[in-house]
């Protein structure tokens, strides 16, 4: 038995109408379960138009849901698909999820680390789209490397590497996939229950035990402030919690980039340096916690994981992932046709430097796309080399904008001029701990 009210066989007549349903979120009620079950599936089968989804959308932005509505939208959108099992392991499973932001490239070098002890990790990720960039991208920089795996590759690379990153399949939570590209183009993306449904039905029907949330705030995340941040963060650990996944959120600052780079083979090398024991301390802090999380919600405690970056293990394990993927781990990685200096105009310590400009920088230089399916450019970034508590003079250089395509630079520079904020006293020793809060 199901408690869904369907569409009947015979007659083909819709239960509901979905006028009706914009209606009541418009006006500040509140969706029933059957409701929101057949918007969700009439939507997904094409019954429900895409505009009458946006204005739901857009009414559901505005007015909110509650608790009880959002577990039974993200109950929907998993129904709209199949569901994963990663049972048949013979290790536990644990994944982590970023709200994403510039600079992110924190999967990189996090599911080699915990797959090191002997735990698997199905990171099933996305590409970028807008100034933040995606983990696919990334990793296609890498010569041979390929995104999509059956689900037996899946599998038989989690028992023998430990970590996969691969491309989700269209099967899982399609519901989602429609939505957040609908989303995506009618200003409706930045909804503490639209992107808690739409991150959380994806990560439980991946069918992980554990799950660790990177929650951004900040200049350069979706929420920006950290009181909408904090909210996000527990909505999604509730949700998680109640299905069953063991879910922690740690809330970590976003307001300047991670790391000295943003771009995807210039991410790729950075996360190269961390692997190796080195890397910015921002990074290797946000790394090392988020691998503790994991690996705890695993049942390995106490994890020494600075050592594993230290020795090599983390990098054996990264070889492993990449090699069993197709990739090329000596293969050189792709250099952009041109590289061009950012400099500063007066002297100072750096105290804020704008993610959301180094993000925009980035994208237009050509590391991210404006449209789905766009290529990308493997070199195109932003190389920071003035970070947060380095001291500048006039006329030294505060990035290095990398392209393939000289003519991007002169609007990667609109979007980077005035992130920097500096000190002129040089006095200000500014000090930045990524991570803020653990939500459980
Ligand atoms: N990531 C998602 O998967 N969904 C959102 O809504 C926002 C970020």
């Amino acid at each position: 038995m199901t408690d869904r009210a369907d569409r009947d066989e015979n007659t083909g007549v819709e239960p509901f109408d979905v006028v009706d349903i914009i209606r009541t979120k418009r006006d500040g009620g509140v969706l029933e379960d059957e409701r929101i079950d057949w918007v969700i599936d009439a939507y997904t089968r094409g019954v429900v138009a895409e505009e009458q989804m946006s204005a739901l959308a857009m009414a559901i932005f505005v007015r909110g849901m509650e608790r009880g509505e959002i577990a039974r939208w993200t109950r929907a959108m998993i129904a709209s698909g199949e569901r994963m099992d990663f049972q048949a392991l013979s290790k536990p499973t644990t994944d982590k999820h970023s709200t994403g932001g510039v600079g992110d490239k924190i999967t990189l070098p996090l599911a080699p680390l915990v797959a090191s002890y002997g735990v698997a990790v199905p990171q099933l990720s996305g590409r970028g789209l807008g100034h933040t960039g995606g983990t696919l991208d990334k990793l296609e920089a890498i010569p041979g490397w390929r995104a999509d795996l059956t689900a037996g590759e899946m599998m038989s690379q989690l028992e023998s590497a430990g970590a996969v990153i691969c491309a989700a399949g269209s099967g899982l939570a399609p519901a989602d996939k429609k939505l957040y590209a609908l989303r995506d183009v009618t200003g409706t993306v930045e909804s503490i229950p639209l992107i808690a449904s739409s991150i959380m039905s994806k990560k439980i029907a991946e069918g992980t035990a554990a799950l660790t949330l990177d929650v951004k705030t900040g200049a350069g995340a979706f929420m920006r402030e950290e009181s909408d941040a904090r909210e996000l963060a527990r909505t999604m650990v509730e949700l998680g919690t109640d299905a069953g996944v063991h879910t922690v959120a740690l809330l970590t600052d976003m307001s300047a980039p991670l790391g000295r780079t943003a771009g995807n083979a210039l991410e790729v090398r950075e996360s190269l340096d961390v692997l190796a024991g080195g890397g910015p301390a921002d990074v290797v802090e946000l790394t090392c916690a988020l691998a503790r999380e994991m690996l705890a919600a695993a049942g390995v405690h106490d994890a020494d994981v600075e050592a594993a970056l230290a020795d090599g293990r983390a990098m054996d394990s990264w070889r492993a992932m990449i090699s069993a993927q197709g990739g090329d781990v000596d293969a050189p990685l792709p250099e952009a046709k041109h590289v061009e200096e950012f400099r500063a105009r007066e002297d100072g310590v750096v105290t804020g430097l704008d993610a959301m400009g180094v993000g925009v920088a980035a994208w237009r230089l050509g590391a991210g796309r404006s449209r789905p399916g766009e290529a990308v450019q493997a070199a195109a970034g932003v190389e920071i080399t003035a970070h947060i508590g380095d001291r500048v003079q006039a006329g030294d250089v505060l990035a290095r904008l990398h392209t393939d395509t000289p003519e991007r630079v002169a609007r990667a520079v609109e979007a980077i001029d005035g992130s920097w904020t500096l000190d002129p006293s040089g006095e200000a020793v500014p000090s930045r701990s990524i991570v803020k809060d653990r939500i459980a």
